[in-house]
């Protein structure tokens, strides 16, 4: 088979460790794919920037736009970021062009999931996004293929690597919430503007993809609720220990007769539950199917390796023309389903 061309949008920590891994593994992935795996162009802000990878091998494009025109190009990989702005117009224009997309960006798909979707549909082209929930752990594909045969009422865990990462030196180090925070921002696991990972938004974005997955529902940003960790200083995580708890930032969606439940919260965790044990920046995500019984996931949620691992699997499911709908079911049965309505807890 020929050839599937890559084109990469952005540049960073993340599109590094995809660039790298697609040449380090190579000869595996073509195996695997049933077919080489080529990046043929690459577009980002700064071309001099040093990112520690050889970027010359590789056709440079200055504007995005032309990544999308190509018609060398088969797949575009968004690794841009932001919900709205340069990544949507990238993400619509490349589907529209008939290319597959590739995202990271879990701001973008939690606001604008459906509608690439619709386009994506239209155009019977994938839109795949596993990077954009929890990093490295495979859990959009576990669950919209693994566990596509159960009802799932609950789901929930720890779906910001940052906000874990900072408790877990707030609880062992008693380090305050600044310095935590700066630790973690220097180990490179924050977004750009932290505020979105400590005000527990990174969280509700994934929670609410996480949730539109395993109920079936259509994707709903809006009603999520979302608190953070800025609030806790050193003593109520001392406090949290002495009664045997520690304490977490909790995603959690549940669905049931009342509608649907998402929030995102810092919450007391019992000492011997599994998600007290989720160290550093690790995510972890539990699952209750009513066949398949819990199912519980961890890893790295973050992160250039974990991150490029999530997205060169899209590709290679792409590669292997291994896709269905973006979301549990196709947007037209999803329009049809019962809309399901915010309730408070
Ligand atoms: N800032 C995010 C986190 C990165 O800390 O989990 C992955 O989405």
């Amino acid at each position: 088979r020929p050839p599937l061309r890559v084109a990469l949008a952005g540049i960073g920590v993340v599109g590094g460790g995809v660039v790298r891994l697609l040449e380090a593994n190579r000869d595996l992935i073509a195996r695997r794919a049933g077919r080489a795996v080529e990046i043929v162009a690459i577009s980002a802000r700064d071309r001099q920037k040093d990112r520690g990878v050889d970027l010359s091998p590789y056709r440079w494009e200055d504007d995005m736009a032309a990544l999308v025109e190509a018609d060398d190009v088969d797949v575009v990989v968004e690794m841009v970021g932001g919900a709205d702005g340069p990544a949507l117009t990238l993400a619509r224009q490349a589907l529209g062009a008939g290319k597959a997309l590739v995202t990271a960006n879990k701001a973008m798909i939690a606001h604008h999931g459906l509608d690439l979707a619709r386009i994506a549909e239209a155009q019977d082209r994938p839109l795949k996004y596993e990077a954009a929930v929890a990093g490295g752990i495979p859990v959009i594909k576990a669950i919209r293929e693994g566990a596509s045969a159960n009802e799932i009422a609950r789901v929930y865990g720890i779906l910001n690597g940052t906000c874990n990462y900072i408790l877990t030196l707030m609880e062992r180090e008693g380090a305050s919430f600044a310095d935590a925070l700066a630790a973690a921002q220097a180990e490179g696991y924050a977004e750009a503007d932290p505020t979105f990972d400590v005000d527990g938004i990174d969280a509700a974005h994934k929670l609410s993809i996480l949730a539109a997955l395993c109920f079936g529902t259509r994707l709903d940003f809006d009603t999520v609720t979302a608190e953070g960790i800025r609030g806790l200083i050193a003593a109520d995580i001392r406090e949290a220990a002495a009664l045997g708890h520690r304490v977490r930032l909790i995603g959690m969606a549940e669905r049931d007769e009342s509608g649907l439940y998402q929030h995102v919260q810092p919450c007391l965790v019992p000492a011997d539950h599994p998600l007290a044990y989720v160290p550093g920046a690790l995510n972890a995500v539990v699952a209750e199917g009513n066949f398949v019984g819990r199912l519980f996931f961890e890893g790295a949620g973050a992160g250039a390796g974990p991150t490029a691992s999530a997205i060169v699997a899209d590709i290679i499911d792409i590669a292997r023309d291994e896709y269905g709908p973006a979301f549990a079911m196709p947007v037209d049965a999803l329009d049809a389903a019962p809309a399901a309505d915010a309730r408070a807890r």
